[in-house]
Formats: C-alpha cells, structure tokens, sequence
C-alpha cells in the first residue's frame, strides 16, 4: 500500500497547480497514465483568457463567456473564475512561462467569441510552455512525487475497506503499475484532475490518453455526472491522409484568417454569421464547416492567412508553419486544409466552487469536471484558465478544512484470483474503433433522436461485451480506457437523448429551438 497526505490523478495544468498550493504544507502524490506530459495541456497552443488589456473589462469577459455558454452557464462560476485570471497569468509568470510580450505589457492575441483581445500566448505552442514550468516546479519541491505509467482503475470508496464501514467516502484509487500489478495508492483527500474524453470520437485534437478516465471513475463511485452532452468540436482540426490530429488554432483567424469554400473560391461565414464571421464561437463557426462539407460534398474547407504575409505569419505560427512545411504545405502562401474533429469535454463530474464533488474526500479539477463555467460552449482559452483557478480552489479548501479529513482506514487488496491473461486482444482494439466510428456518425456535430437511439442500442450491446470481458481478464491500460470510453459514450448519449432543444453545441433536427430557460442535464447514479 502506498500512502500519501494527498493523492492526485493527473499531472496537467490542474494537477500540478493543485501539488504546488498543496505541497506548502502537505506531502502530495502524482500518478499520470503514461509520461507526465501526456495530457491535453501539453498540446495546448493559442494561449490563457485574462482581462489585462486597459480597455477590457471582467463584466466583458462574464458577457462573452456566458455568449458562447448559450445562457447555460452559472453566473457565480463564470465570474469566479474570470476575475482571478489575472492573478493566475501572474503565477505562471513567477513560475517562468516566457509569454510573448509587446513592449513592456504580455501580447494578446484574439480568439473566437471574445469582444476584445484577451489572450495571452506562448506563441503558438502556449501548452507545452506552461506544461514545462509547472512540471519544472513540482520536480523540485521536495513535498511532491510524481509517478508517471501508473493507470488509475478505480477510485478506492468505503466498499474497499478492510473492515466494511459502508461510507461514500473516497480513500484514494487502485493503479495499474507498468509491470502489470495493481496496487492500492491511498490518501485522506484525492483530486480528479484527468482531463477529458475526447478520445470517444473518431477525429479529436485531443492526446490518445483523453479517454473520460475520470469522469467514468467518479461515476461509478456514485457522483454526479452533468452536461456530456455539450462536446466541443474545434472547427479547424488540419485535414490530412497522414496526420490525424494536428490543430490549427483558432489564433490564426483570430489574426486575419479566411475560412473558404474550395469549390466556390468565396468566404463562407458570410452566410452563418455575417457581423462576426470567422470569429463567430465555435460551435457556429463548426456547424457551418460541417455545412458546407455536406453541401458541396468537400473533403475539408480551406483556412486562409497568406494575404497577412510572410513575416507576419511565421512570427505568429512558428511552430504551425513549421509542422505544415515538413508536410508540404506552406501557409504563408497556400491555404491550409481543415475539417472540424471533436476538441474539449464541457460537462463532466459536478463540482462546486471549492472543487468538491458529491463524495466525501474527492475533488476534482479541469477537463474533467462541469464547474459551470462554460455552459453550452466552452469560450476559447478558457479552459487552461479553469485548470489554474480550480486547481488552486480545491488545493485551498483542503488545506482550509484538513483536520477533517480522517487517516485512510486499511484497505483490501485488489483482488486477481478469477481472472487469466487475454488472449483476445482483438476484441478491444475491435470495439474501440467501433465506439469512436459511431459516436461520430450518430452523436457528431448535428445530432437527430433516431441517431442518438441507435447509438444507446449500439452501447448497450456493448456494454454486455465488454463487461464480461473485464471480468474475465486480467486488467490492462488498454482494457481501461476501452470501459471508460464506453462508459463516457453512454453518459454523453443519455445527456444528449434527455436534451428536447438545441443550445449551444447540442443541435438536434428534432429540436431546432432552444427553451427559454437553460437547465443543466444532471445524471444521478
Ligand atoms: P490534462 O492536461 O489533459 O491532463 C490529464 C492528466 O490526467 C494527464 O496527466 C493524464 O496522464 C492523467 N490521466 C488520465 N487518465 C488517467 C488514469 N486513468 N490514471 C492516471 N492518470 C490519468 N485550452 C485553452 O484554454 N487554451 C488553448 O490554447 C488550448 N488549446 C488546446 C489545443 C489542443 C490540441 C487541445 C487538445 C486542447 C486545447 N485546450 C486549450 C484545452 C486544454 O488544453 C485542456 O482543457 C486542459 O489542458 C486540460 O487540463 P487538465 O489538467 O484538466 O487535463
Ligand atoms: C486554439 O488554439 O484554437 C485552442 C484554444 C482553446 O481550445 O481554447
């Protein structure tokens, strides 16, 4: 057994904000499935929404956050979190993110649905330069271990206990360790900071790794789960045989560029959304995409910022422009290919503001949760910010409220005595492509009931299968993700089938209006 203050599953911008406020006081335990920058924060790149910009104001940033949120959002929540974006921008500054600068204040760059210029970058690999300085610090604190390749299987509750007490409360997690074991890793406060599930798709920007390990793990354990629904679909994912999940941040129309219809040679938003066009929120900007493809039956729709020429177009992207170059595609002078795919994960395990979910002794922070700050549709860079602010929130509540968090009783061992070793692997790769395929075709960007029917027949078939199978063998990552992604699928189909409106990014034919009052979908278990 390994015991640690405080355990947290996830080592991106939640989970190591959490560990650094945490580790002031308390030792703290890391685990992340694969390399510590497996995660989606890694990959991020247009940048952090801050107020910073002398003409910008927080009541701004409330009004397009609740915008592109389609009413959907809460109101406390949002402005929660807006108003201590810039004292988390200023953390990350202690930390060392090198932020592009302009003279002596940070460069803001500007993104879909917001009204002003608001976001502060790394150029365009902003995650990987906040990834680095937060993974910088925590190695060297003394307070704080890290142990990547540890997959978490399931969150450890009162029904673990040695001596059965039957309380809800969470005492940690089982981990599968590389050389095949698992193993109990308990703590008297655990944090959920596993990112989301975009991996539920067949296209999605998302790491390979974002497959709803925590949303389906704090399910089963019994907190609420809320919003799957309202997945986010990036608009400009780059369309190419080769490489399936490269992102085209939404900076570059953000800096001048052009979404076109290759068939017609015109601009399309026109038609969508005349007054903000390419800058339109994601969702508007991804239906019209997805429009125009069927339409014209396209391939992809093209992306255009060469008329900003060169210089201007390599300082902003280097590292776009560079990866496109090493494929033959030089968007200084070209346009660039690109199709919507899945991106961000918007609903997810209920919290409140301090991050606490419905079980005694677990938070939960990121991706993975439904905090209420993005509603129906996540507004752009507002996510990373989520990250830093709820990480902080539910490391702050923990060491407000630790002397009522009792020691972890014993726990039992994870028992492996009626399970032999696969020798059925194809089943797992066989039903993953499945989930994904369908998920796209039947719960994709335009959804109808009858689609959405098909796709709960689809999980519930699966669902035998798949559960007999993990009873049967011995656990892997692979088997892991397989049952949380279709545990994911399921939560994202019974939102969608409870929904009888379109808001935001749930558009179904069968329901083209939206109500007028906006109420979360919230599933009990
Ligand atoms: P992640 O960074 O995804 O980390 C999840 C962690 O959980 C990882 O360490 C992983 O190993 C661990 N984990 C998962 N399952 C398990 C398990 N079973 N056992 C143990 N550990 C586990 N947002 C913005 O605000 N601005 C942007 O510019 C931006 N760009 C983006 C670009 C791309 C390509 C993508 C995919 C997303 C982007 N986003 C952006 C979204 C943003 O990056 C994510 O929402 C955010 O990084 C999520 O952080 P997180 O800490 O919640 O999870
Ligand atoms: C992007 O750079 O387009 C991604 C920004 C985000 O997801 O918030």
């Amino acid at each position: 057994m390994n015991e640690a203050d405080i355990l947290i599953i996830g080592s991106g911008a939640a989970g190591l904000t959490a560990a650094l406020t945490l580790a002031q006081q308390h030792k703290v335990l890391v685990l992340a499935k694969g390399p510590l920058t497996g995660g989606s924060t890694h990959w991020a790149q247009g940048g952090i929404a801050a107020v910073l910009d002398a003409g910008d104001t927080f009541d701004n940033h409330i009004r397009d956050t609740m915008v592109a949120g389609a009413g959907l959002n809460r109101r406390e929540t949002v402005e929660f979190v807006v108003e201590r974006a810039p004292r988390a921008i200023a953390r990350l500054s202690e930390l060392g993110v090198p932020f592009n600068t302009a003279g002596a204040d940070l460069h803001l760059t500007r993104e879909g649905g917001h009204s002003h210029r608001r976001i502060v970058h790394v150029a365009d690999a902003t995650g990987r330069a906040v990834q680095a300085a937060l993974l910088a610090a925590a190695e060297a604190h003394p307070n704080i271990t890290l142990l990547p390749d540890r997959t978490c299987v399931e969150l450890i509750t009162g029904r673990n206990e040695e001596r059965y007490s039957g309380s809800g409360r969470v005492w940690g997690v089982y981990a599968l360790d590389p050389s095949g074991k698992i193993g109990a890793y308990t703590a008297r406060a655990t944090i959920l900071a596993a990112g989301g599930a975009g991996r539920v798709y067949q296209f999605s920007t998302a790491p390979r790794g974002a497959t709803g390990d925590g949303i389906a793990m704090a399910w089963r354990a019994g907190a609420r789960v809320s919003n799957m629904e309202m997945m986010q679909f990036h608009p400009t994912c780059l369309y190419h045989l080769g490489v399936k999940n490269f992102l085209i941040t939404e900076a570059v129309r953000g800096e001048g560029g052009r979404l076109i219809n290759p068939r017609t040679a015109k601009r399309f938003m026109e038609f969508y959304d005349p007054e903000r066009m390419e800058l339109a929120p994601r969702d508007i900007v991804a239906r019209a995409i997805d429009a125009e493809i069927k339409r014209f039956g396209l391939d992809c729709v093209h992306l255009d910022i060469s008329h900003m020429g060169a210089d201007f177009v390599r300082g902003h992207f280097p590292n776009i422009h560079e990866k496109l170059l090493r494929l033959d595609i030089d968007m200084t002078r070209e346009p660039i290919p690109v199709v919507p795919a899945q991106h961000y994960t918007c609903g997810g395990i209920v919290i409140d503001l301090t991050g606490r979910t419905d079980l005694p002794g677990l938070y939960a922070a990121g991706e993975c949760t439904e905090s209420g700050l993005h509603g129906a549709n996540r507004l752009a860079s507002n996510s990373l910010l989520e990250c830093f602010v709820f990480g902080e929130a539910s490391a702050q509540d923990i060491l407000d409220r630790w002397d009522e968090f009792p020691m972890p009783p014993t726990i039992r061992e994870w028992d492996e005595s009626r399970v032999t070793d696969s020798d059925e692997e194809v089943v797992i790769k066989q039903n993953w492509t499945e989930i994904r395929r369908f998920m796209w075709n039947y719960v994709g960007i335009v959804r109808t009931t009858k689609r959405l029917e098909r796709a709960a027949h689809r999980i519930a078939l699966l669902h035998g299968e798949i559960d007999d199978y993990y009873g049967h063998f011995r656990v892997t990552t692979d088997l892991v993700e397989l049952r949380n992604l279709l545990q994911c699928a399921d939560l994202i189909v019974q939102c969608a089938l409870r929904r009888h409106e379109s808001r935001g990014l749930h558009f179904t034919l069968d329901h083209p209006e939206t109500d007028a009052e906006a109420l979360d979908t919230v599933l009990v278990p």
